[in-house]
């Protein structure tokens, strides 16, 4: 079990977080740093709702964990001026509790569902015209007596996040008027965030240690901020508190976080392809088997990033590791194929 709770550079958010993260949002788009495209797009449809008085389109946002997502929700009902409600999918459990929900919502309010794609069949059905058309329908009564009124709604908007668009439904996502993907970070964005981090928490670093700790983030801000704490608490022991290259460097392989912003797991990922399944290819399911993890988290927690890297390939019949991984984790590159 590669136990993906445990790892330093799990992009879930953890509990304990929460409130950390909180404090280190940003609140405006104007603070929102990189995903140029997402935040264009958003802009525009910002201004013209703006100016035309109305609400937001519903908006889906999609992507690995950790890479803005939730942020973005907050920042459209700032933008906006109005309310958020956040809720998720597991959370809504029956058509009532999301009718119920429909109904609290203010005009121009942002509804946000964080994993969208865990709502069941019967909440989702609700969502439809509500979405559509802002009403929803209601069944009073039971049997015979049983009917259905039909309520109308606040203009209210929806915007909803996942980590995983091909399990949302068409009917969903058809109902959404922006879809906006989220990419990965490049070390320079996450540099800049690293360094406003540091200011909000008081935390003293330079340009060289960011750097470091930005190519070592994997392209993801919340491990930008989560490798950032556990730095700071590394340098107040060992040094004077100040971050730099040095510092940062110490701090990150003690952490087993190497040059690419891989651990632990990444490498047994790779090294499981390469000595059991001579390299690939190698199914996802027989490949989660091997290394005893859920396929699903496999696939978008684990493996984006290595394809993004270039250390693993997709291929027809299944992943490959790349020349690229053996000579990062300095392994002669055997014969496979
Ligand atoms: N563009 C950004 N600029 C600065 N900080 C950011 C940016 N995007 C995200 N962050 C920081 O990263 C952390 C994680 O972001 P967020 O919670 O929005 O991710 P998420 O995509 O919703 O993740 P999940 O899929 O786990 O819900 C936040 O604390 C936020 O401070
Ligand atoms: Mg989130």
């Amino acid at each position: 079990m590669l136990s993906n709770q445990k790892r330093i550079i799990n992009t879930e958010l953890k509990n304990e977080e929460i409130s950390f993260e909180n404090n280190l949002r940003p609140q405006m788009l104007s603070d929102y740093i990189g995903q140029t495209k997402a935040k264009e797009n958003l802009k525009i449809f910002i201004d013209a709702a703006r100016m035309r008085k109305e609400s937001l389109d519903h908006t889906l946002f999609y992507g690995p964990p950790g890479l803005g997502k939730t942020t973005l929700a907050g920042i459209i009902a700032n933008e906006m001026g109005v309310h958020l409600k956040i809720t998720s999918g597991p959370a809504i459990e029956k058509p009532g509790d999301i009718a119920a929900i429909l109904n609290n919502l203010n005009e121009g309010d942002v509804l946000f569902i964080d994993e969208i794609h865990r709502l069941n069949r019967q909440v989702e059905e609700v969502l439809y015209p509500a979405m559509e058309d802002f009403v929803i329908d209601i069944m009073i009564g039971k049997g015979a007596s049983a009917r259905s009124i039909r309520l109308d709604l606040p203009k209210f908007t929806l915007v909803g996040a996942t980590t995983r668009a091909g399990m949302l439904s068409a009917p969903l996502r058809d109902r959404f008027g922006l879809i906006n993907k989220l990419e990965f970070y490049t070390p320079e964005e996450l540099q800049v965030i690293i360094e406003r981090s540091a200011r909000v928490l008081g935390v003293t670093i330079d340009e060289e240690g960011a750097a470091e700790l930005a190519r070592r983030s994997r392209g993801t801000p919340r491990l930008a901020n989560r490798l950032l704490k556990r730095v700071r608490d590394f340098a107040e022991v060992k040094y004077n508190g100040f971050i730099d290259a040095t510092v940062a460097k110490d701090a990150l392989d003690l952490l087993e976080v190497d040059k690419l912003g891989l651990d632990n797991a990444d490498r047994t990922i790779l090294l499981t392809i390469m000595n059991i399944f001579s390299g690939g290819p190698v199914g996802l399911d027989t490949l989660a088997a091997a290394i005893g993890e859920d396929a699903g988290t496999l696939e978008d927690v684990y493996e984006p990033y290595l394809l993004k890297n270039g250390l693993i390939n997709r291929t027809p019949r299944g992943r490959v590791v790349t020349e690229l991984a053996y000579t990062h984790l300095g392994l002669p590159l055997t014969l496979h194929g």
